[in-house]
């Protein structure tokens, strides 16, 4: 790490103000400590907590009611489902995406919590040798597919955004978007006393949303692989899946717990750290093409400014001109649309700007990505056109894309770790060996899934087969 990264690492720590992206980060830095990381998650915990709103809760106020109320819910979803699909069977249109363009931007949007998918659990496979906290730490394992890429939910996501050429839409993401995935990465590093809390958040997360089913139906609709959708719907169950388990230590750790109100208030609170951030609801409400066309214009410009030539003249200005500025973007947008070099709500053939970015014999051939170019198609489109994915312009989505980042230079570490592991005769020794390699940054690398696998086959030896 270098000497400013460093520096910049430890000004974060002892920041009030808080920048998401970089918080995000840091969390995930491999070479930062987990003591420093247990310290920044206990310091942001605690404010996230003191400033958490409890009011809208509709959480139970009485241990014996939590039952009742999780299966009242997960009712009120389904219900809600099954009117929408009625709708749908009718004839109405899709609620949520339009065209694939607003399905990239949700799946862009997503993309920070996704990615660290079922975090807010890995403090507590470090208390292993206490069994009411088996089911949690089943939990964290099936997230991880028991170390098998293939049922390692944010192999899955990651392998998801890279066959639809979305892996490298970081730019587009404002920092608000990183919240929510900053609050499991601290609860993933949170020390013992927030115990309550994370088992609140947990119940939280693995209830079933509403949102996750119409995405994953219309996702699949939309010709995307919807299996990371599906997965949560299936696995998150309430008879025996994750939902299931969530009550379950619930229940349990509420015996253990002294006090039992301040027990069920840190739940609750908990529970409504799942609201901080962007949801995914609001993400839906929001996709605006528009607007995330003309970020992907500012980003081009970047470049663009300089290398067009200056023969081209467009209403007074030259193209390096238009696009010297940020703030004139819109107004060149606007004036291709006025010029006619976009004809908006027609097939987008018909407007030569497409064909110019889309043809490989177009002058701009090759300045904007496959998925770029599907956004200004959908865009241009308007309601013209709502065609599926055509599955030929995109990688496959069946290849497993090796997450395992730089694991050609790790093989050092690997081999050393196997060689600890097989000397190591004490099954908790090893255990705790392996759960440096658990972590959410490292868990879906090859160090990370072998580790993983070697960690259930100790702590749950029936599960074998399970992930494979
Ligand atoms: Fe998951
Ligand atoms: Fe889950």
């Amino acid at each position: 790490m270098s000497v400013v990264v460093k520096q910049r690492l430890l000004e974060l720590l002892q920041e009030q103000n808080k920048n998401f992206y970089e918080l995000f980060n840091f969390f995930l830095d491999g070479n930062i400590s987990c003591h420093l990381k247990q310290n920044k998650a206990t310091e942001l915990l605690r404010y996230e907590l003191e400033h958490i709103g409890q009011s809208e809760s509709s959480l139970p106020n009485e241990i014996e009611e939590f039952k009742r109320w999780y299966l009242n819910e997960n009712t009120k979803v389904c219900l809600e489902y099954q009117d929408y699909l009625k709708k749908r069977q009718e004839g109405a249109q899709r609620q949520y995406f339009v065209n694939i363009a607003q399905a990239f931007e949700f799946l862009i949007k997503v993309a920070p919590t996704k990615k660290v998918d079922g975090a807010w659990l890995y403090s507590v496979i470090k208390y292993w040798h206490d069994i009411e906290f088996h089911e949690l730490i089943l939990i964290y394992l099936e997230e991880l597919g028991g170390g098998y890429e293939k049922s390692n939910h944010v192999c899955i996501y990651n392998n998801l955004l890279h066959s639809l050429g979305l892996e490298d839409f970081e730019y587009y993401l404002d920092d608000a978007y990183y919240h929510n995935a900053v609050v499991q990465l601290a609860l993933a590093y949170a020390p013992p006393e927030f115990i309550p809390e994370i088992i609140g958040f947990n119940l939280g997360y693995e209830q079933l949303p509403l949102h996750l089913l119409i995405s994953n139906y219309e996702l699949k609709e939309l010709g995307i692989d919807a299996k990371y959708f599906n997965l949560h719907i299936t696995i998150d169950n309430l008879a025996n899946g994750h939902a299931h388990k969530s009550l379950k230590v619930l229940e349990q750790v509420y015996k253990g717990f002294k006090n039992k109100d301040d027990f069920l208030n840190r739940v609750k609170q908990g529970y409504a750290l799942n609201n901080l951030g962007i949801s995914s609801t609001q993400i839906i409400k929001n996709l605006n093409t528009e607007h995330f066309v003309l970020q992907i214009f500012k980003k081009k410009a970047q470049m663009g400014q300089f290398i067009h030539n200056d023969q081209k003249v467009i209403a007074c200005k030259t193209v390096n001109q238009w696009l010297g500025k940020p703030e004139q973007i819109a107004d060149f947008i606007q004036t291709l649309i006025n010029k006619k070099w976009i004809k908006l709500n027609a097939e987008p053939e018909e407007s030569p700007f497409w064909k110019m970015i889309h043809y490989p014999d177009g002058k701009m051939y090759g300045v904007f990505t496959p998925a770029e170019r599907r956004i200004i198609h959908d865009w241009i489109a308007g309601e013209v056109s709502t065609e599926a994915l055509p599955t030929n312009l995109f990688k496959s989505a069946d290849l497993n894309f090796h997450n395992a980042d730089l694991s050609y230079l790790n093989v050092a570490e690997f081999d050393i770790l196997k060689q600890q592991i097989a000397e190591t005769s004490h099954s908790g020794l090893t255990l705790n060996t392996l759960i440096p390699f658990l972590a959410p940054h490292v868990h879906h690398s090859n160090i990370g899934l072998w580790s993983t696998q070697k960690y259930a086959a100790i702590l749950f030896p029936y599960l074998d087969n399970t992930f494979k």
